[in-house]
């Protein structure tokens, strides 16, 4: 798959895979591996999985990794596509700085091409690694901090909403599933997940990287017993004295909310927000323009406590990712599109939407003029295709460039109801 003067990036077969898992630990720098050896390992395909070997052995020992889960990912209108979450990207400290970063990702990269991914995603562990590779960053989070006894909501919760804690995680599994497909069928950049992920994010065991441990489930209840929005959470904080007698002063650190509507989003936040002995709510991986901002009587006293990259986003199949949104405006543009390490990706390409939908069609370079066209490459694309970034901004800055009417054109084919989210870390 790829080799320098001292690097092999290749398939492992199963037998080596607990090498590679070593040597991923050992690049992120965690002296145990926990249990992540095997309790994830049946959401990694093996031909998803990539090795690197040190050459300069004789025994050529395994030096580094990756691997890549199958997702299928929401774009505006509510459609999904397959892309690859790559993820586990690692490489020993002893052999770091040698390239094999570039390796792994190129081999992905083939990989995906090879599976029919519309796009590769993945959540950077440092935010300066994967431009060079032609990711864009594609949605955002924040945290949100909310002082609970300094504000309420200014409109009242409706009667016609419970809430009720559920216990038995086999029948929340199943509540949660269909609120959480739902709500991310509403909104684009979304990750669907299987079945076999939600053991993950409920899992009462362990905290890891995928989930909170043990958390409450709040689960809203609209009339007819319909479930609609839910809630993770858990309280944290002391209560005053070494004796656990004094000043409480507890914090409710909210791990995800998901709701089909604002009325099920606003019965949750009031409930986490009206807990005993709780002082500050803290919604800590949550959209950067959540609608119950709009609801606060005092809305400073809600703050985004910080806000970050949250999915990079790298295409791959262009015609499948244009072909699958739903535009809110018509109109024609001509994408000079270029790609970073895959000359057969460069090409020019004719877009025509009517009626929501797009004709996307090869062109040849010889139909584009000094003004009718946009010029970007995959890391612009990829922070532009749900709408994260507008086409005009990155005019402005150099990273698209083209004649006005054009820029003008995809920025208001791109410019969606909804800001991207994803809540699913990977
Ligand atoms: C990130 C990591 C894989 C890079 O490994 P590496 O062996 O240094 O990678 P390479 O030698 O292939 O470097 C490729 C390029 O990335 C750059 N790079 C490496 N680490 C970087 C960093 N932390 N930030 C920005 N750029 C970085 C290199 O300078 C090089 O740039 P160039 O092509 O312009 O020369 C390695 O540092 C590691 O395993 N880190 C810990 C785990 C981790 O964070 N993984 C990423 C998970 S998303």
């Amino acid at each position: 798959m790829g080799s320098t003067d001292g690097l092999r990036c290749f398939c492992p077969e199963e037998a080596q895979w607990f090498e590679v898992h070593r040597a991923i630990a050992d690049g992120f720098g965690m002296v145990s591996m926990g249990d992540d050896l095997g309790a994830r390992d049946h959401l990694r395909p093996e031909q998803r999985r990539l090795a690197l070997a040190d050459t300069t052995h004789d025994d050529q020992p395994i030096v580094g990794g990756a691997f890549a889960y199958e997702f299928q990912m929401s774009v505006p209108g509510g459609a999904c596509v397959p892309v690859a979450g790559l993820g586990g990207v690692s490489i020993s400290p002893v052999a770091q700085g040698q390239g094999g970063l570039s390796m792994l990702i190129n081999a992905h990269l083939q990989q995906s091409i090879n599976a029919g991914d519309a796009a590769s995603v993945l959540m950077a562990s440092e935010s300066g690694l994967y431009q060079r590779y032609g990711y864009g960053v594609a949605t955002e989070m924040a945290e949100w901090h909310l002082n609970t006894r300094e504000s309420t909501l200014q409109c009242p919760v409706s009667d016609e909403i419970a809430i009720r804690l559920i216990h038995d995680r086999s029948q929340a599994v199943e509540m949660l599933q269909r609120i959480y497909e739902s709500a991310v069928s509403a909104r684009q950049g979304g990750i669907h997940r299987s079945a076999q992920w939600w053991p993950m994010v409920l899992n009462d065991d362990d905290q890891s990287w995928f989930g909170c441990g043990p958390e409450f489930v709040a689960v809203a209840f609209a009339e007819g017993n319909l479930p609609c929005g839910y809630a993770l959470y858990k309280l944290r904080g002391n209560t005053g004295t070494e004796s656990g007698h004094g000043r409480i002063n507890q914090q409710v650190i909210v791990s995800e909310i998901a709701a089909i509507n604002v009325e099920s989003e606003l019965a949750l936040f009031s409930y986490l927000s009206r807990l005993a002995m709780v002082r500050k709510l803290v919604w800590s991986v949550a959209p950067t323009d959540p609608l119950v901002r709009h609801f606060m009587r005092d809305p400073r006293q809600l703050w985004q406590h910080a806000r970050t990259d949250m999915m990079w986003l790298r295409p791959l199949d262009l015609p499948a990712l244009f072909g699958s949104i739903e535009y809110p405006e018509e109109g024609e543009v001509l994408i000079d599109y270029c790609d970073p390490q895959f000359d057969s990706l460069c090409q020019v390409w004719r877009l025509s939407v009517h009626g929501g939908r797009a004709v996307v069609e090869k062109s040849d370079r010889s139909v584009l003029t000094a003004d009718n066209h946009v010029a970007m490459d995959s890391a612009a694309l990829g922070t532009l295709i749900l709408g994260t970034s507008r086409a005009v901004e990155l005019a402005s800055v150099g990273k698209v460039v083209g004649s006005d009417g054009a820029v003008r054109c995809f920025d208001r084919l791109f410019r969606f109801d909804k800001t991207p989210y994803n809540q699913t870390k990977f």
